[in-house]
C-alpha cells in the first residue's frame, strides 16, 4: 500500500465552515450538527506536483488518488474503474450542427455505468474503515455497482430497490451476492426505508451526495475530460509538468439526472482543477430529467433554489425516479449561477427516439437513462442553448439489454429457415430459396448529390440503417445529371452549395428533361435561404430540409412517404 505524498484532506461543513478529519462514521459536523461536508485538499501543493504525477500514471480514476478521500492507496479491490474514452461522435455533431461532440463512454467501465466510480471509492473508503456491512437504495446502477465491488471486497450489502426496476438489473444485483429488498413505492420513500433499515441495525448508509467518497468520485469524470480534450485539441504538444499547461475544458457537459450526484460531483472537479491554477474556465451543467420526473427543471424554470418534490414521478424510465433532490437542487443551482446551467427535461417518447439515433448513427447502444442526455442535447441545440462551436461532452451510461424488447418493436429481424435442415448437406437451392424473401428484389433507388463526402455518408447511414435502399453518390453537379439520366432514380437528395454547377442549376437542368423532370427532390442544405431562392425552388421540390435542424428517422419518414 502506498501512502500518499500530500497532507490528508480534511472535511468542511458546508454550513458552518467548520473543518474536521473525515470518517465514514462522523455523519454530522461536530461544531453545527449538519449533515453536509465536502472534502478539501492542500490545493496550492497539488497544483504544482499533479501534472508531473499524471504523467507517470496508467489512465484509471486512481491516478488522481491524492484528489480522493483515501488515505492509503490500496489497488486490491480495482477492476479498472475510470479511464473511459471520450469518443468523437461526428455523425451525430454533423446531423445537429455541432461538431464538437464527445461522448464520455463510462459504458465501459467494469459494470457499464458512471457510478462504477462511486462504489470503486466507496468501497475503498469502507474497507479503510473496516466496515463490513453497508445499506444503499437504488434505481438500479448504483446498487449494481457497488454489488461489484463490494463482493470483491467482501462486504455485505443490503440493496433496495423500487419494484420499478428492470426484473433483468434486479438479478444482476443479485447473482453478486447483495441481498434485494425489493420495496413496491417510489424511489423516494424506498431511500426512506433503507435508511430507516440501516439506523436500526446500525449499519453504514449510502447517502449519495452527503456521502464525501461519492461526491469524490464523480469529479473524476471532470478531471479525465479535462486531460482527454486536452491531448485531442493538441495532440502533439502533451502538456509538459512544470509549465503553465493550455488545459481545455469544455462548453457545457451534459448528463441525465435523478439525484443531482453526478453533475454535483463533476463541477467540483472542474472547480478543483481551476482551484490548483490548471484550468481557467468552469463549464456550463446541464442536467436532464425525465419529464415525469422533473422537479428540478421545474424549480430552475421558476428561478427557484428549492425543488418541489414529485410524488408521483410518470416516467417509464425508473432509474431517473428521484421525485424530491432535496438540498442537492439548491446545491447545484447556487453553484452554476456564474457558470451557467441548462436544466430541460424530455419525454419518455424524444428518449426512447433517441436510443435509435444514437445505436444507428453512432454504433452506441445505451440505456434509457443515458439517452436522455442525449435528448436533452438535441434538445438544447433546438433551443439554441448551445451555440454551433461549443464543444459538449456528454456522460453516456449503461447497456439497452433491459429495454431493447420495449423499443424494438415488431419485425427487427427477418428470419431464414432452412426446410431441409436435418440433412448434412442442405440443397444449394433450398438455400437460395431460403433466403429469397429476406429482401425485396428491387429496393428504391435513391441518389445523394453533395460535394462534402462526410455529408454523403451520414445520409447513406442515415437511410440504410432504417431500410432497403439502393443508394447512388454524385459529387458535384455535373455527375449528378449524368447520374439521374443513367440511373432514373426513385428521388434525388440534393445539396444546393455546391461549385461549378449548384443545386440550383441542377435542379433546372432536371426538370428541363423529359425523362428526368418527374423525380422527386429533396433538398438538405447547410445554407439559409433567401426569399428569391426559397421562390426558386417553390414548386420544384417536395421537401426542404435544413442541415442540423432534422433528425435522422425525420429524413426517413420523407423519403418513406415519397418513395412509395
Ligand atoms: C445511467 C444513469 N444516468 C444518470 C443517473 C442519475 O444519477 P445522479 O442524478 O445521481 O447523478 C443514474 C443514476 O443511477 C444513472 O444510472
Ligand atoms: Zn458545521
Amino acid at each position: 500500500m502506498e501512502v500518499l505524498l500530500t497532507q490528508p484532506f480534511v472535511a468542511e461543513c458546508l454550513d458552518c465552515g467548520h473543518q474536521f478529519p473525515f470518517t465514514l462514521n462522523t455523519l454530522a459536523c461536530p461544531a453545527c450538527g449538519s449533515q453536509w461536508s465536502e472534502a478539501r485538499y492542500d490545493y496550492t501543493t497539488l497544483g504544482r506536483i499533479l501534472p508531473s504525477l499524471l504523467s507517470k500514471r496508467s489512465f484509471d480514476l486512481w491516478r488522481y488518488r491524492e484528489l480522493l478521500p483515501i488515505y492509503e492507496y490500496n489497488p486490491s479491490f480495482s477492476m479498472g474503474e475510470g479511464g473511459t474514452p471520450l469518443v468523437h461522435a461526428a455523425n451525430l455533431g454533423m446531423m445537429l450542427g455541432v461538431p464538437k461532440i464527445y461522448i464520455k463512454d463510462e459504458r465501459q467501465g467494469p459494470t457499464n455505468s458512471f457510478k462504477d466510480r462511486q462504489a470503486a471509492v466507496g468501497v475503498a473508503s469502507l474497507k479503510e474503515a473496516g466496515i463490513t456491512e453497508a445499506v444503499l437504495a437504488s434505481t438500479g446502477n448504483v446498487a449494481i455497482s457497488y454489488s461489484a465491488y463490494a463482493a470483491r471486497a467482501g462486504i455485505k450489502l443490503w440493496a433496495f430497490l423500487t419494484s420499478l426496476v428492470p426484473a433483468e438489473k434486479m438479478r444482476e444485483v443479485a447473482i453478486y451476492g447483495t441481498q434485494v429488498v425489493k420495496v413496491t413505492a417510489t424511489y423516494d420513500q424506498a431511500k426512506k426505508v433503507a435508511a430507516e433499515f440501516a439506523h436500526q441495525r446500525n449499519l453504514c448508509l449510502e447517502r449519495g451526495p452527503k456521502t464525501i467518497p461519492s461526491v469524490e468520485s464523480m469529479k473524476t469524470i471532470a478531471y479525465e475530460i479535462v486531460e482527454q480534450l486536452t491531448a485531442i485539441t493538441d495532440p502533439e504538444q502533451k502538456p509538459a509538468p512544470q509549465q503553465p499547461t493550455p488545459w481545455q475544458v469544455p462548453d457545457w457537459y451534459f448528463q441525465a439526472v435523478s439525484g443531482g450526484l453526478g453533475p454535483l460531483g463533476v463541477l467540483k472537479g472542474f472547480h478543483e482543477w481551476k482551484r490548483m491554477g490548471l484550468t481557467e474556465r468552469i463549464p456550463g451543467i446541464a442536467s436532464i430529467q425525465a419529464e415525469g420526473c422533473a422537479p428540478m427543471v421545474h424549480a430552475w424554470h421558476d428561478h427557484r433554489e428549492v425543488a418541489d418534490p414529485v410524488r408521483n414521478p410518470r416516467t417509464h424510465i425508473a432509474t431517473l425516479a428521484t421525485g424530491d433532490p432535496g438540498r442537492n437542487y439548491t446545491l447545484l443551482y447556487q453553484r452554476t449561477q456564474e457558470s451557467g446551467a441548462i436544466f430541460e427535461s424530455v419525454t419518455d417518447e424524444e428518449t426512447f427516439r433517441t436510443i435509435h439515433i444514437l445505436a444507428k448513427m453512432e454504433g452506441l447502444s445505451v440505456e434509457p437513462a443515458a439517452a436522455v442526455a442525449f435528448a436533452g442535447l438535441i434538445k438544447a441545440v433546438r433551443l439554441g442553448l448551445v451555440k454551433p462551436d461549443d464543444t459538449i461532452v456528454v456522460n453516456c451510461t449503461g447497456h439497452t439489454m433491459p429495454v431493447e424488447k420495449m423499443i424494438l418493436g415488431e419485425g427487427w429481424s427477418r428470419d431464414v429457415d432452412i426446410p431441409s435442415r436435418a440433412l448434412p448437406d442442405i440443397p444449394e437451392e433450398g438455400l437460395i430459396s431460403a433466403i429469397r424473401h429476406i429482401t425485396a428484389e428491387r429496393f428504391p433507388r435513391i441518389a445523394i448529390v453533395d460535394d462534402i463526402p462526410e455529408a454523403r455518408r451520414l445520409l447513406r447511414r442515415i437511410l440504410q440503417s432504417q431500410g432497403d435502399y439502393s443508394i447512388y453518390e454524385a459529387s458535384d453537379g455535373r455527375q449528378a445529371l449524368e447520374l439521374a439520366a443513367r440511373e432514373l432514380p426513385d428521388l434525388i437528395i440534393l445539396d444546393l452549395m455546391m461549385p461549378e454547377i449548384d443545386g440550383f442549376g441542377v435542379l433546372d437542368a432536371l426538370k428541363a428533361n423529359p425523362n428526368t423532370a418527374h423525380i422527386p427532390v429533396v433538398v438538405v442544405t447547410a445554407k439559409e435561404l433567401t426569399p428569391p431562392e426559397k421562390e426558386r425552388l417553390r414548386g420544384q421540390i417536395q421537401a426542404l430540409m435544413q442541415k442540423g435542424e432534422f433528425l435522422s428517422d425525420e429524413l426517413v419518414d420523407e423519403v418513406r412517404a415519397l418513395v412509395k
